[in-house]
């Protein structure tokens, strides 16, 4: 099927991916973790609130963590617009559309817009909120990987080509897609605002479902760095997938899972999408492919396991695919390749 185009004069101006809210039935854990291994500042604190953002974020938060005695979940992901105005226009839209949306509330955030996309995904937007002062070059107070910035998040819906849609409709422009070798069935699609690959990533899995936030480090040490953290303060079983580097060769990446099962990706800066004539490639996925450039796929948990988003239906889609699994990967998995299979790099 055909990806969705861009609608170049959208409603109203969506910047970037900015921000999450999830749930936490321990804050001391999800602390010493955000802390500790992700490397990420607390912003502000309370009994039932952790507001955490990275080292060079301006931004209040990036990410809020909210205790919880019920089954951990995704309350939002929040985008930045450009300004009070576009929050109006957005408003306008959504009631023109008949999609429900209502202001609500937010500690240090200004005017926040909630929205339910039409997979049913918590989307806030908001304008500005509370300003903090970068920490980047405070390099004696760094921890962990030194998480610099919120980066992107990735979402499971059943239908990439609706979700695409919905989102190409209010600017999104499509970086890559990935396509069923030898077919013209879509089962992830990368959309961006800002001038990089990713803002939202949809994978074609049962959702609506969180599946991860990505947080850039400043370089390949930083992210090992965290890892070697993960294995000092308590958590060496958080690491999940990776270091690797992504398929189509944008970023080198690691998944790693919080203390509630969130997950996290480290990823280094990736390339730079601005010019209009930069347009969306498809990417083949090949079957029985590793699915990276180099480094093992991603386990079964990778493929299988995300957060809800409270209060949203997951639902199935019609058909569920058979990914190469690390587990099966392993198990038959042998070091002789004939030479004909070499690529060619390039
Ligand atoms: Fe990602």
């Amino acid at each position: 099927m055909a990806i969705p185009q861009t609608n170049f004069n959208p409603p109203f101006n969506i910047t970037r991916a900015s921000h999450l809210v999830l749930t936490a039935q321990d804050l001391a854990a999800s602390r010493a973790f955000y802390t500790e291994v992700i490397g990420l500042i607390v912003s502000d604190e309370d009994a039932n609130t952790l507001w955490l953002r990275g080292v060079e974020e301006r931004q209040h938060h990036s990410l809020t963590l909210k205790k919880t005695a019920s089954e951990p979940a995704c309350e939002a992901i929040g985008m930045h617009v450009f300004d009070e105005e576009d929050l109006d226009k957005a408003k306008s839209h959504f009631d023109r559309i008949g999609l429900s949306s209502k202001f609500i509330e937010v500690p240090f955030q200004n005017r926040t817009l909630r929205y339910s996309d039409n997979m049913g995904t918590v989307v806030d937007l908001v304008a500005t909120m509370k300003t903090q002062p970068r920490s980047h070059v405070a390099v004696h107070t760094h921890k962990g990987a030194r998480a610099l910035r919120f980066d992107h998040y990735q979402v499971l819906v059943p239908d990439v080509i609706a979700a695409t849609k919905f989102y190409c409709d209010l600017g999104f422009r499509i970086s890559d897609h990935l396509v069923v070798e030898g077919t013209d069935i879509n089962v992830g699609i990368f959309l961006h605002r800002k001038n990089n690959p990713w803002d939202i990533v949809f994978l074609h899995r049962a959702g609506p479902q969180f599946h991860h936030g990505g947080y850039v480090v400043e370089s390949l040490f930083d992210l090992i760095r965290g890892l070697d953290c993960a294995g000092s303060v308590g958590f060496p079983e958080c690491i999940e997938h990776g270091p690797g580097r992504h398929g189509h060769g944008h970023a080198y990446y690691t998944y790693l899972r919080d203390p509630d099962g969130h997950r996290t990706e480290l990823l280094l800066n990736a390339i730079q999408i601005t010019d209009r004539y930069d347009e969306p490639v498809a990417c083949a996925l090949e079957a029985n492919s590793v699915g990276n450039r180099w480094g093992f796929p991603p386990p079964k948990s990778w493929f299988e396991e995300a957060t809800p988003f409270a209060g949203a239906k997951i639902v199935a889609p019609p058909m569920e695919g058979d990914p190469l699994t690390l587990e099966k990967y392993l198990s038959t998995k042998s070091w002789r390749r004939a030479p004909t299979t070499l690529r060619k790099s390039a």
